[in-house]
Protein backbone atom coordinates (compact mmCIF):
# COMPACT_ATOMS: atom_id res chain seq x y z
CA UNK A 1 0.00 0.00 0.00
CA UNK A 2 1.15 3.45 -0.88
CA UNK A 3 2.42 6.35 1.92
CA UNK A 4 -0.49 9.03 1.01
CA UNK A 5 0.39 12.72 1.96
CA UNK A 6 -2.45 15.12 3.27
CA UNK A 7 -2.51 18.52 2.82
CA UNK A 8 -5.09 20.13 5.58
CA UNK A 9 -6.94 23.28 4.16
CA UNK A 10 -9.77 23.90 7.36
CA UNK A 11 -8.17 26.80 8.13
CA UNK A 12 -8.19 28.47 4.23
CA UNK A 13 -10.96 26.15 2.20
CA UNK A 14 -12.88 25.48 5.56
CA UNK A 15 -13.21 28.95 6.86
CA UNK A 16 -13.28 31.19 3.83
CA UNK A 17 -17.25 30.12 3.49
CA UNK A 18 -18.50 30.43 7.02
CA UNK A 19 -20.82 33.18 8.07
CA UNK A 20 -19.19 34.12 11.59
CA UNK A 21 -15.70 35.26 12.15
CA UNK A 22 -12.95 32.81 13.62
CA UNK A 23 -11.21 34.69 16.09
CA UNK A 24 -7.40 34.70 15.20
CA UNK A 25 -6.00 32.99 18.61
CA UNK A 26 -8.68 29.97 17.59
CA UNK A 27 -6.95 29.87 14.02
CA UNK A 28 -3.93 30.08 15.47
CA UNK A 29 -4.38 27.41 18.18
CA UNK A 30 -5.86 24.82 15.47
CA UNK A 31 -2.99 25.20 13.03
CA UNK A 32 -0.85 24.62 15.80
CA UNK A 33 -2.75 21.92 16.80
CA UNK A 34 -2.81 19.95 13.32
CA UNK A 35 0.87 20.80 13.18
CA UNK A 36 1.32 17.86 15.79
CA UNK A 37 -0.86 15.47 14.07
CA UNK A 38 1.35 14.63 11.18
CA UNK A 39 0.01 16.64 7.73
CA UNK A 40 3.20 16.88 5.21
CA UNK A 41 1.25 20.35 4.51
CA UNK A 42 -1.05 22.51 6.56
CA UNK A 43 -2.57 25.32 3.99
CA UNK A 44 -2.97 27.98 6.85
CA UNK A 45 -4.44 31.00 5.37
CA UNK A 46 -5.29 32.92 2.18
CA UNK A 47 -3.39 36.26 0.78
CA UNK A 48 -6.40 37.42 -0.83
CA UNK A 49 -8.58 40.81 -0.83
CA UNK A 50 -9.96 41.23 2.95
CA UNK A 51 -12.52 42.68 0.87
CA UNK A 52 -13.21 39.48 -0.71
CA UNK A 53 -12.54 37.00 1.69
CA UNK A 54 -13.19 39.27 5.44
CA UNK A 55 -12.28 35.88 7.27
CA UNK A 56 -8.87 35.76 6.07
CA UNK A 57 -8.27 39.12 6.76
CA UNK A 58 -5.63 38.14 9.85
CA UNK A 59 -3.64 36.31 7.28
CA UNK A 60 -0.25 38.14 8.63
CA UNK A 61 -0.95 37.64 12.32
CA UNK A 62 -1.65 33.76 11.39
CA UNK A 63 1.31 33.56 9.82
CA UNK A 64 3.44 35.55 12.55
CA UNK A 65 2.33 33.39 15.37
CA UNK A 66 2.06 29.85 14.15
CA UNK A 67 4.57 27.14 15.97
CA UNK A 68 5.97 25.76 12.69
CA UNK A 69 6.35 21.86 13.45
CA UNK A 70 9.96 20.48 11.63
CA UNK A 71 8.84 18.49 8.60
CA UNK A 72 4.72 20.15 8.10
CA UNK A 73 4.60 23.12 4.82
CA UNK A 74 3.41 25.50 6.02
CA UNK A 75 1.59 26.88 2.65
CA UNK A 76 -0.85 30.12 1.68
CA UNK A 77 -3.58 30.59 -1.39
CA UNK A 78 -2.17 33.88 -3.12
CA UNK A 79 -4.55 34.92 -6.23
CA UNK A 80 -2.17 37.88 -7.52
CA UNK A 81 1.33 39.48 -7.14
CA UNK A 82 0.24 41.67 -4.09
CA UNK A 83 -0.45 37.85 -2.48
CA UNK A 84 2.66 36.74 -3.39
CA UNK A 85 4.30 39.52 -1.81
CA UNK A 86 2.91 39.28 1.47
CA UNK A 87 2.83 35.20 1.51
CA UNK A 88 6.56 36.14 1.12
CA UNK A 89 7.29 38.46 3.72
CA UNK A 90 5.32 35.94 5.68
CA UNK A 91 7.36 33.53 5.41
CA UNK A 92 5.20 30.73 4.04
CA UNK A 93 7.50 27.47 2.64
CA UNK A 94 5.34 27.49 -0.64
CA UNK A 95 2.97 30.07 -2.62
CA UNK A 96 -0.44 27.92 -3.55
CA UNK A 97 -1.54 30.08 -7.02
CA UNK A 98 -4.97 29.72 -7.94
CA UNK A 99 -7.13 30.03 -11.35
CA UNK A 100 -9.57 28.16 -12.71
CA UNK A 101 -10.56 26.39 -15.92
CA UNK A 102 -13.67 27.38 -16.15
CA UNK A 103 -13.85 31.19 -17.98
CA UNK A 104 -17.23 31.89 -15.73
CA UNK A 105 -15.97 30.79 -12.62
CA UNK A 106 -12.77 32.61 -12.92
CA UNK A 107 -14.67 35.55 -14.14
CA UNK A 108 -17.17 35.14 -10.81
CA UNK A 109 -13.76 34.17 -8.46
CA UNK A 110 -10.78 36.30 -10.20
CA UNK A 111 -12.68 38.99 -11.42
CA UNK A 112 -10.63 38.33 -14.78
CA UNK A 113 -10.79 36.37 -17.81
CA UNK A 114 -8.44 33.05 -17.62
CA UNK A 115 -5.75 34.70 -19.87
CA UNK A 116 -5.37 37.21 -17.92
CA UNK A 117 -5.01 35.23 -14.56
CA UNK A 118 -2.46 33.30 -16.44
CA UNK A 119 -0.48 36.50 -17.29
CA UNK A 120 -0.75 37.61 -13.57
CA UNK A 121 0.17 34.31 -12.53
CA UNK A 122 3.55 33.84 -15.02
CA UNK A 123 3.93 36.87 -13.66
CA UNK A 124 4.08 35.78 -10.07
CA UNK A 125 6.37 32.93 -10.63
CA UNK A 126 8.89 35.65 -12.06
CA UNK A 127 8.47 37.75 -9.33
CA UNK A 128 9.20 34.57 -6.57
CA UNK A 129 12.19 33.44 -8.90
CA UNK A 130 12.36 30.27 -7.57
CA UNK A 131 12.62 31.36 -3.65
CA UNK A 132 9.92 29.26 -2.58
CA UNK A 133 8.58 25.86 -4.33
CA UNK A 134 5.14 27.68 -6.06
CA UNK A 135 2.11 25.07 -6.27
CA UNK A 136 -0.96 25.81 -8.84
CA UNK A 137 -4.70 24.70 -8.23
CA UNK A 138 -6.23 24.70 -11.14
CA UNK A 139 -10.41 25.31 -9.94
CA UNK A 140 -13.67 23.34 -11.49
CA UNK A 141 -11.27 21.01 -13.62
CA UNK A 142 -14.11 18.12 -13.20
CA UNK A 143 -17.10 20.40 -14.23
CA UNK A 144 -18.22 24.20 -13.56
CA UNK A 145 -21.51 24.55 -12.12
CA UNK A 146 -22.32 27.45 -14.37
CA UNK A 147 -20.56 26.20 -17.49
CA UNK A 148 -21.15 22.40 -17.21
CA UNK A 149 -18.50 20.27 -18.74
CA UNK A 150 -14.90 21.74 -18.68
CA UNK A 151 -13.06 19.54 -21.58
CA UNK A 152 -9.90 17.17 -20.23
CA UNK A 153 -8.33 18.56 -22.48
CA UNK A 154 -8.63 21.98 -21.44
CA UNK A 155 -7.25 21.38 -17.73
CA UNK A 156 -4.34 19.98 -18.87
CA UNK A 157 -3.29 22.51 -21.56
CA UNK A 158 -2.99 24.65 -18.33
CA UNK A 159 -1.51 22.85 -16.15
CA UNK A 160 1.19 22.10 -18.97
CA UNK A 161 1.87 26.27 -19.27
CA UNK A 162 2.51 26.17 -15.36
CA UNK A 163 4.58 23.36 -15.50
CA UNK A 164 6.40 25.13 -18.50
CA UNK A 165 6.98 27.73 -15.78
CA UNK A 166 8.98 25.96 -13.30
CA UNK A 167 6.27 24.58 -10.73
CA UNK A 168 6.84 22.09 -8.55
CA UNK A 169 3.19 20.78 -8.51
CA UNK A 170 -0.14 21.27 -9.42
CA UNK A 171 -3.47 20.21 -7.62
CA UNK A 172 -6.67 19.47 -9.42
CA UNK A 173 -9.69 20.95 -7.72
CA UNK A 174 -12.88 19.49 -7.99
CA UNK A 175 -14.34 22.72 -6.58
CA UNK A 176 -18.20 21.86 -6.64
CA UNK A 177 -18.33 18.09 -5.94
CA UNK A 178 -19.52 17.11 -9.43
CA UNK A 179 -16.42 14.62 -10.61
CA UNK A 180 -17.01 11.34 -10.36
CA UNK A 181 -14.73 7.84 -9.79
CA UNK A 182 -14.73 6.96 -13.77
CA UNK A 183 -13.77 10.53 -14.24
CA UNK A 184 -11.25 10.48 -11.55
CA UNK A 185 -9.36 7.13 -12.64
CA UNK A 186 -8.92 8.83 -16.34
CA UNK A 187 -7.47 12.31 -15.04
CA UNK A 188 -5.22 10.59 -12.44
CA UNK A 189 -3.89 8.29 -15.58
CA UNK A 190 -3.29 11.05 -17.57
CA UNK A 191 -1.57 13.49 -14.82
CA UNK A 192 0.90 10.81 -14.20
CA UNK A 193 1.34 10.11 -17.80
CA UNK A 194 2.13 14.09 -18.36
CA UNK A 195 3.37 15.03 -15.52
CA UNK A 196 5.39 12.88 -13.81
CA UNK A 197 8.15 15.11 -12.46
CA UNK A 198 5.26 17.44 -10.90
CA UNK A 199 3.85 17.24 -7.14
CA UNK A 200 0.16 16.00 -7.87
CA UNK A 201 -2.29 16.98 -5.54
CA UNK A 202 -6.64 16.34 -5.96
CA UNK A 203 -9.13 18.16 -4.19
CA UNK A 204 -12.86 16.84 -3.84
CA UNK A 205 -15.30 18.35 -2.57
CA UNK A 206 -18.27 15.94 -0.89
CA UNK A 207 -20.76 18.28 -2.45
CA UNK A 208 -22.83 15.05 -3.86
CA UNK A 209 -21.80 12.23 -1.79
CA UNK A 210 -18.94 11.00 -4.40
CA UNK A 211 -15.82 12.95 -2.02
CA UNK A 212 -14.35 9.46 -0.55
CA UNK A 213 -15.12 7.51 -3.90
CA UNK A 214 -13.01 9.89 -5.70
CA UNK A 215 -10.66 9.71 -2.97
CA UNK A 216 -10.19 5.73 -3.55
CA UNK A 217 -10.41 5.65 -7.41
CA UNK A 218 -7.35 8.36 -7.93
CA UNK A 219 -5.77 5.63 -4.68
CA UNK A 220 -6.23 3.05 -7.06
CA UNK A 221 -4.90 4.97 -9.81
CA UNK A 222 -1.83 5.80 -7.82
CA UNK A 223 -2.24 9.66 -6.84
CA UNK A 224 -0.57 10.20 -3.03
CA UNK A 225 -1.30 13.37 -2.24
CA UNK A 226 -4.74 14.96 -1.29
CA UNK A 227 -6.34 17.88 0.24
CA UNK A 228 -8.76 17.48 3.07
CA UNK A 229 -10.90 19.58 5.13
CA UNK A 230 -11.03 18.76 8.90
CA UNK A 231 -14.70 18.44 9.58
CA UNK A 232 -15.65 18.14 6.11
CA UNK A 233 -16.07 21.83 6.08
CA UNK A 234 -15.25 24.15 3.31
CA UNK A 235 -16.58 25.85 -0.28
CA UNK A 236 -16.02 28.22 -2.38
CA UNK A 237 -18.10 31.84 -1.76
CA UNK A 238 -18.33 31.83 -5.21
CA UNK A 239 -19.49 28.76 -6.68
CA UNK A 240 -23.18 28.38 -6.45
CA UNK A 241 -24.37 25.12 -4.26
CA UNK A 242 -20.86 24.65 -3.16
CA UNK A 243 -20.22 22.65 -0.22
CA UNK A 244 -17.50 21.41 1.90
CA UNK A 245 -14.12 19.73 0.73
CA UNK A 246 -13.87 15.57 2.01
CA UNK A 247 -13.45 15.70 5.40
CA UNK A 248 -10.01 14.51 5.97
CA UNK A 249 -10.60 12.58 9.18
CA UNK A 250 -13.18 10.72 7.24
CA UNK A 251 -10.93 10.22 4.23
CA UNK A 252 -8.06 9.31 6.74
CA UNK A 253 -9.73 6.28 8.85
CA UNK A 254 -11.07 4.69 5.18
CA UNK A 255 -7.42 4.68 4.05
CA UNK A 256 -6.17 3.50 7.34
CA UNK A 257 -8.54 0.52 7.52
CA UNK A 258 -7.57 -0.10 3.51
CA UNK A 259 -4.08 -0.60 5.20
CA UNK A 260 -2.39 3.00 3.98
CA UNK A 261 -0.14 4.69 5.91
CA UNK A 262 -0.96 8.30 5.92
CA UNK A 263 1.28 9.85 8.69
CA UNK A 264 -1.40 10.69 10.68
CA UNK A 265 -2.03 10.26 14.60
CA UNK A 266 -5.78 9.72 13.67
CA UNK A 267 -7.10 9.39 17.60
CA UNK A 268 -5.04 13.15 18.00
CA UNK A 269 -6.97 14.47 14.80
CA UNK A 270 -10.05 13.37 16.05
CA UNK A 271 -9.87 14.92 19.45
CA UNK A 272 -9.76 17.76 17.29
CA UNK A 273 -12.69 17.38 14.84
CA UNK A 274 -14.50 16.87 17.72
CA UNK A 275 -13.57 20.69 18.85
CA UNK A 276 -15.30 22.10 15.74
CA UNK A 277 -18.20 22.14 15.83
CA UNK A 278 -18.14 24.33 19.21
CA UNK A 279 -15.24 26.40 17.36
CA UNK A 280 -17.33 27.29 14.14
CA UNK A 281 -20.87 27.31 16.19
CA UNK A 282 -22.87 24.43 13.72
CA UNK A 283 -22.45 20.37 13.06
CA UNK A 284 -20.02 19.74 10.53
CA UNK A 285 -20.76 16.87 7.80
CA UNK A 286 -17.48 14.68 8.88
CA UNK A 287 -18.83 10.85 10.40
CA UNK A 288 -15.72 9.79 11.77
CA UNK A 289 -15.42 11.90 14.73
CA UNK A 290 -19.33 11.15 15.70
CA UNK A 291 -19.37 7.63 15.14
CA UNK A 292 -15.95 7.01 16.55
CA UNK A 293 -13.17 4.52 14.35
CA UNK A 294 -14.82 1.04 13.14
CA UNK A 295 -12.24 -0.71 15.39
CA UNK A 296 -13.37 1.37 18.53
CA UNK A 297 -15.29 -1.49 19.95
CA UNK A 298 -18.74 -0.91 22.27
CA UNK A 299 -18.63 -1.97 25.57
CA UNK A 300 -20.62 -5.26 25.24
CA UNK A 301 -23.81 -4.83 26.99
CA UNK A 302 -25.18 -6.52 30.60
CA UNK A 303 -28.19 -8.44 29.35
CA UNK A 304 -26.39 -10.23 26.08
CA UNK A 305 -22.98 -11.20 28.45
CA UNK A 306 -25.70 -12.79 30.61
CA UNK A 307 -26.83 -14.35 27.50
CA UNK A 308 -23.65 -15.73 26.23
CA UNK A 309 -23.00 -17.19 29.70
CA UNK A 310 -26.03 -18.64 29.97
CA UNK A 311 -25.58 -20.40 26.48
CA UNK A 312 -22.16 -21.05 27.48
CA UNK A 313 -23.57 -23.01 30.98
CA UNK A 314 -26.33 -25.06 28.76
N1 LIG B 1 -4.15 41.22 -0.81
C1 LIG B 1 -4.74 42.28 -0.25
N2 LIG B 1 -5.51 43.16 -0.90
C2 LIG B 1 -5.68 42.92 -2.21
C3 LIG B 1 -5.09 41.83 -2.86
C4 LIG B 1 -4.30 40.95 -2.11
N3 LIG B 1 -3.73 39.88 -2.63
N4 LIG B 1 -5.45 41.88 -4.15
C5 LIG B 1 -6.24 42.93 -4.31
N5 LIG B 1 -6.37 43.58 -3.14
C6 LIG B 1 -7.17 44.76 -2.86
C7 LIG B 1 -6.71 45.94 -3.63
O1 LIG B 1 -5.73 46.64 -2.92
C8 LIG B 1 -7.97 46.75 -3.75
O2 LIG B 1 -8.23 47.41 -2.54
P1 LIG B 1 -8.94 48.85 -2.51
O3 LIG B 1 -10.32 48.62 -3.05
O4 LIG B 1 -8.92 49.20 -1.07
O5 LIG B 1 -8.11 49.70 -3.37
C9 LIG B 1 -9.04 45.68 -3.90
O6 LIG B 1 -8.49 44.51 -3.32
C10 LIG B 1 -9.40 45.41 -5.34
O7 LIG B 1 -8.22 45.17 -6.05
P2 LIG B 1 -8.18 44.79 -7.60
O8 LIG B 1 -6.78 44.68 -8.03
O9 LIG B 1 -9.11 45.69 -8.37
O10 LIG B 1 -8.69 43.34 -7.58
P3 LIG B 1 -10.13 42.77 -7.80
O11 LIG B 1 -11.18 43.53 -7.14
O12 LIG B 1 -10.25 42.47 -9.24
O13 LIG B 1 -9.96 41.42 -6.98
C11 LIG B 1 -8.84 39.41 -6.33
C12 LIG B 1 -9.13 40.39 -7.43
C13 LIG B 1 -8.61 38.06 -6.95
C14 LIG B 1 -7.59 39.85 -5.63
C15 LIG B 1 -9.95 39.35 -5.29
O14 LIG B 1 -11.18 39.18 -5.93
C16 LIG B 1 -9.73 38.26 -4.31
O15 LIG B 1 -8.85 38.31 -3.46
N6 LIG B 1 -10.58 37.23 -4.37
C17 LIG B 1 -10.52 36.11 -3.47
C18 LIG B 1 -10.61 34.85 -4.26
C19 LIG B 1 -10.66 33.68 -3.34
O16 LIG B 1 -9.90 33.57 -2.41
N7 LIG B 1 -11.58 32.77 -3.64
C20 LIG B 1 -11.75 31.61 -2.89
C21 LIG B 1 -10.61 30.67 -3.01
S1 LIG B 1 -10.51 29.80 -4.52
ZN1 LIG C 1 -11.97 23.74 -2.53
Amino acid sequence: MPRIHFNEVVTRDGFQNEPTFIPTESKIALVDALGECGYAKIEVTAFVSPKAIPMLRDAEEVMARIRRVPGVEYTVLVPNQRGAERALDAGADELNLVMSTSELHNLANLRMPREKSFAGLAEVIRLVDGRKPVNVSLSTAFGCPMAGEVPQDEVLAWAARFVDLGVRGLTICDTTGMAHPAQVAGMAETLQRRFAGQQLTLHFHNTRGMGLANVLAAVQAGIVRFDGSLGGLGGCPYAPGASGNICSEDAIHMLHEMGCDTGIDLPRLLDIARALPALVGHEVPGQVAKAGRSRDLHPVPASVSELQNQLQAA
